[in-house]
């Protein structure tokens, strides 16, 4: 049960709300958005509030400014697209604090929307600074928090704020977010499988060891593999390898047979010798790992075996690509799997920043129960580790 104020709850007519938001969207070299999930994720929050006569102050972050203004890292891309998906104007705010930004607010009317300049280009913000925390709650007169994807940060805008400035609730986005990953954890329909890939074996040991409390299966893809496959004693060439993980993979493998959870590695690999998308694949199987080849996929019978684990799951969390999907020759193991998803009847969870651009890249994101908008916040979720940003809001 979620236990925290949520927008449902507040009376917002002709009140300041100052609303976090996720607008860290990924930009290309000319400043244009090149994928505004991040954006239309939050669009229902946004809606309800002008909807109920807000004065509407939005605040994000977009990438890592490092507490310096930086143009380059200016919202202004985010208000525009804001702006067009709503059809109303966005104003674009001078700052995120100060003299002039409280002007801008004063002059907001119900209904109207401000967003503020990318927050980090003050240190306060990631410094968790209490006195930028105060500036910003001195802007609103009530708080939501709809960034799930920032909901792992203890920043002045995401845990400060909610401190100070009550009541703080959970926005509709940060409500569905936490209600299907966290439906995932306690109450999984069975078979329940984890799908986990992605280069680092030390990036996904916490969540290993925590979904081995809960599921029946783990599969395992990427780069990541190579290091389970080592502590096994399979030699893989030239492919990527965490030499001082490989005890730690060993451990894994142990404790999953102690608990009866089937843990799958690849048995067979496409393999080239270089790390370039034009370097032509080859399959080999564990067997037969050539010295002087790399693996950058999950091969054919891996796929198959994969494949016919899916199609039994109830409940499915992937976070992470089979292979290097960037390089189309190498992409068939991470849309094999998002079509095994997508053919399935399973509750399917997407987290993770490749696995959702692969599942957007196959065009089957309309089949997938939930495509999370946060990758570490998703991540430390099912780590089980608590979220500041949830956390500090007000409980109900
Ligand atoms: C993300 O993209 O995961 C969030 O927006 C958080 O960004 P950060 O990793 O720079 O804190």
């Amino acid at each position: 049960m979620f236990n925290k104020l949520t927008i449902d709850e507040i009376e917002v007519a002709g009140k300041r709300v100052l609303c976090r938001v996720d607008f860290n969207v990924p930009l290309d070299e000319n400043r244009v958005i090149t994928d505004d999930t991040r954006i239309r994720a939050a669009l229902p929050t946004i809606k309800q509030l002008i909807e109920k006569g807000a004065r509407l102050i939005l605040a994000s972050h977009l990438g890592r400014p490092k507490g310096k203004v930086d143009p380059a890292y200016s919202l202004a891309p985010a208000a525009r697209q804001l702006s067009q998906l709503l059809g109303k104007p966005v104003t674009m705010a001078t700052g995120s604090v100060g003299a002039d930004v409280q002007q801008q607010v004063d002059a907001l009317a119900a209904g109207e929307i401000l967003l503020l300049e990318n927050l980090r280009f003050h240190a306060g913000e990631t410094d968790n600074d209490p006195q930028f925390a105060a500036q910003l709650a001195g802007l609103a007169d009530l708080y939501v928090n709809d960034a799930f994807g920032t909901a792992h940060r203890a920043h002045a805008s995401t845990e400060g704020v909610a401190r100070i400035l009550q009541p703080a609730v959970a926005g509709y986005l940060m409500q569905k977010e936490l209600k299907y990953l966290g439906q995932a954890l306690a109450e999984p329909k069975r078979p329940f499988v984890a799908i986990l890939g992605g280069a680092k074996v030390s990036d996904k040991i916490l969540v290993i060891e925590k979904l081995l409390e809960k599921v029946d299966t783990i599969l395992i893809g990427g780069g990541m593999a190579y290091t389970f496959l080592k502590a096994l004693g399979i030699d893989t060439g030239n492919s990527l390898l965490e030499a001082d993980r490989v005890e730690l993979a060993g451990e894994l493998l142990a404790k999953a047979k102690t608990k009866g959870v089937e843990f799958l590695l690849p048995e067979d690999h496409l393999v080239t010798a270089e790390f370039k998308a034009a370097s032509p694949a080859q399959v080999c199987d564990n067997s037969n790992f050539p010295t002087d080849l790399m693996g950058l996929d999950i091969g054919p019978a891996t796929i198959k075996a994969y494949r016919a684990t899916l199609a039994t799951a109830k409940t499915v969390v992937w976070n992470g690509p089979m292979g290097v999907f960037e390089f189309d020759a190498y992409s068939r193991g991470t849309f094999a799997i998002a079509e095994a998803l997508a053919e399935s009847d399973c509750l399917s969870i997407i987290g993770g920043g490749d696995s959702v651009a692969a599942v957007n890249k196959a065009g089957l994101e309309d089949q997938m129960t939930h495509i999370s908008t946060g990758g570490g916040a998703s991540l430390e979720f099912l780590e089980g580790k608590e979220l500041p940003g949830v956390e500090a809001l007000t409980d109900k």
